[in-house]
C-alpha cells in the first residue's frame, strides 16, 4: 500500500507519519528527512539542495524522484510505504505513477489554515540526532533542549524561520496545492482536518486506513 500524506508545510505530515509507521508498520518516506541528510552528508545532492531548500524553494523535480525511487526500493518498503512531502507537484506525481504504479494507493490531505501553520512551524524543535519532532507550545520535551527518545540537542530547522516560513507557504499555494485538484475526483482522495489533536488527526486517520487496509485483505482473499 502507497499512503500519500498531501498537506501544506507544519500541517503534521510529518508527526502523523510517524503514527502510522507505528501503528501499522510502513516505513515513513519523508522526501525533506531525506533531503536533510544528504545536506548533513555533504553528498553531491546534498549540496544542490541545501540552496533551494534554505531559501523554501522546491529542490528539482528529477534529484527528489530518483532519491525517493531508490529508497522505495529498499526490501522494507515492498508491502508498502509512507510518503510525507512527495509528490509536491503535479510533474512529481505523474513521474511516480509511470515509474512506480500502485495498485493500493491512498492520498490523505491534511488541511490547516496559513495562520495555525506558521505558529506550528515558529514553535516546532526536532531532535539533531533521531530527528523527533517536538512543539516547544503543544508538545514540549521533558527536559528543556533535549530529546526524550535518544537525549540528545533539540534544534530548530533553517527553514523554520519566519521569512523562510511565508515563502514555503507561498510555494506551497502556488505549486503544491494544485495536488489537491489532481487527486479530489479519484475515490483514493481523503481530506482530513488538521486542526485538532495529534491524537485526534490520527484517529480519523486510522479509521481511514482501518477500512481500506480491510477492504484490500477481504480482496486478496477473494482472488
Ligand atoms: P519538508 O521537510 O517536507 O517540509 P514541509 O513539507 O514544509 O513540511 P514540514 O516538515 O515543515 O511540516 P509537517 O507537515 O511534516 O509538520 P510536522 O509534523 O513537523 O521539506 C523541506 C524542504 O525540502 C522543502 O521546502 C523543499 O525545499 C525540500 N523538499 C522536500 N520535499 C521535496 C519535494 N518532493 N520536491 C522538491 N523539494 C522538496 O508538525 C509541525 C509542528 O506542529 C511540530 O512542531 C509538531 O509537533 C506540531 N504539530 C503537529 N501536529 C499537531 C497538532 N495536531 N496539533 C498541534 N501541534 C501539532
Amino acid at each position: 500500500m502507497r499512503i500519500v500524506l498531501l498537506g501544506p508545510p507544519g500541517s503534521g505530515k510529518g508527526t502523523q507519519g510517524d503514527l502510522i509507521e507505528e501503528k501499522y508498520g510502513f516505513p515513513k518516506v519523508s522526501s525533506g528527512d531525506l533531503l536533510r541528510e544528504a545536506v548533513k552528508a555533504g553528498t553531491a545532492l546534498g549540496k544542490e539542495a541545501e540552496i533551494c531548500m534554505s531559501r523554501g524553494k522546491l529542490v528539482s523535480d528529477e534529484l527528489v524522484l530518483d532519491m525517493i525511487q531508490e529508497r522505495i526500493s529498499q526490501p522494507d518498503c515492498q508491502t508498502g510505504y509512507i510518503l510525507d512531502g512527495f509528490p509536491r507537484n503535479i510533474s512529481q506525481a505523474e513521474k511516480l505513477e509511470k515509474a512506480v504504479p500502485s495498485a493500493h494507493e491512498v492520498v490523505l490531505d491534511i488541511r490547516l489554515n496559513d495562520h495555525s501553520l506558521v505558529e506550528r512551524l515558529s514553535s516546532r524543535r526536532i531532535c539533531s540526532d533521531c530527528g523527533m519532532i517536538y512543539n516547544l507550545q503543544m508538545k514540549p520535551p521533558v527536559k528543556e533542549g533535549m530529546c526524550d527518545v535518544c537525549g540528545h540537542k533539540l534544534i530548530r530547522r533553517d527553514d523554520d524561520v519566519p521569512e523562510v516560513i511565508r515563502r514555503r507557504l507561498k510555494i506551497y499555494h502556488e505549486q503544491t496545492e494544485e495536488l489537491v485538484i489532481y487527486y479530489r475526483d479519484r475515490d483514493i482522495y481523503h481530506a482530513v482536518d488538521g486542526k485538532g489533536k495529534v491524537d485526534e488527526v490520527f484517529f480519523h486517520i486510522s479509521s481511514i486506513l482501518d477500512q481500506l487496509l480491510g477492504e484490500f485483505s477481504e480482496k486478496e482473499a477473494v482472488r
